[in-house]
């Protein structure tokens, strides 16, 4: 991982844990005065702060079988009948992440072909091949999300509007939304694969220009003593 992915995930780590102190420390420690005992607490609390982020949690094993799975109804003799995915995924290509599964190419080779429709299986699926590239003003390479891919998984409908105004540009996305399972957010981490170290350049894969410098903030621009 590049060096700047490493800082900004640094980054976010350091803004939980101030802002958690500083709700901790007006609570506790009222006119700033803090004892070795509540400062070993606050550093409990902040070592738990994410435990909320299912993004952030390590799954044990995701691929157990349907009754083990903590999704299905043990209970429901239904449960028992369905295909454990271990074996339902051999062949298929694999990733590092997520369920281990890669389901984009899973489709580019021909291994799967996902029924468009529940009732009529000659149905075909609406593609549309339109990328839309979001440069990003952090350092990070600018992310591309890819239309293709998605419209072989999902109708537009899943999205549009509810997610996402279908223009370029008009949503705010940004990572802690993603993280919050927002935007984004809404799928990866759940049903398509999740944020973690080894992904950012799922998204983020288009390399910024050999000229490219972060852009200057107004306040910068504007201040006088520069
Ligand atoms: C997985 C989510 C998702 C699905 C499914 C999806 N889109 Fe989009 N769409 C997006 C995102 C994200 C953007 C970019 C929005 C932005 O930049 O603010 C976008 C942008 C668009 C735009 C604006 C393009 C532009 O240049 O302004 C159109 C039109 C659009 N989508 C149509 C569709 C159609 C038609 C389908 C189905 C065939 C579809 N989308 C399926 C997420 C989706
Ligand atoms: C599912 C896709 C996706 C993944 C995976 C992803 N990002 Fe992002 N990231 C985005 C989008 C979308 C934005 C918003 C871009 C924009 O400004 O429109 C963003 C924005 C950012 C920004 C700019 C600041 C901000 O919060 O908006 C940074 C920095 C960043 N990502 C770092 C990372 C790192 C590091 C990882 C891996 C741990 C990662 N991203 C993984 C989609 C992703
Ligand atoms: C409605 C659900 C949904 C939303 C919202 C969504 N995705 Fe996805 N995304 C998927 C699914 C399903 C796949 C295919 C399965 C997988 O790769 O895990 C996918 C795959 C991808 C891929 C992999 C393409 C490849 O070639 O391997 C990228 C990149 C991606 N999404 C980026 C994004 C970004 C960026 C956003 C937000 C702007 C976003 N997605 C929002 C469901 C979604």
């Amino acid at each position: 991982m590049s060096q700047y992915m490493k800082s900004f995930v640094g980054a976010v780590a350091l803004t939980m844990v101030a802002s958690t102190s500083a709700v901790a420390g007006s609570g506790v420690s009222g006119a700033g005065a803090v004892s070795a005992a509540q400062l070993l607490w606050m550093s409990a609390d902040v070592s738990s702060a994410n435990i909320f982020n299912r993004n952030l949690k390590k799954e044990k094993d995701p691929n157990a079988p349907p009754p083990e799975s903590g999704y299905h109804d043990p209970e429901n003799d239904g449960t028992h009948i369905l295909q454990p995915p271990k074996e339902a995924y051999v062949g298929l290509p694999t990733t590092e992440f997520g369920n281990h599964v890669d389901w984009v190419k899973a489709i580019d080779q021909d291994k799967l072909s996902p029924r468009w429709d529940r009732f009529d299986s000659s149905e075909e699926p609406f593609v549309m091949d339109l990328d839309i590239v979001r440069e990003v003003k952090a350092s990070v390479p600018d992310v591309v999300f890819p239309h293709r891919q998605h419209t072989e998984w999902l109708a537009c409908a899943n999205c549009h509007p509810a997610i996402f105004v279908p223009q370029k540009g008009a949503n705010q996305i940004n990572m802690s939304a993603i993280l919050l399972g927002q935007k984004c957010g809404v799928c990866h981490g759940k049903v398509s694969f999740p944020i973690t170290t080894k992904t950012c350049t799922k998204c983020h894969s288009k390399p910024k220009p050999e000229d490219w410098s972060p852009p200057l903030s107004d306040a910068t621009l504007k201040n006088p003593w520069r």
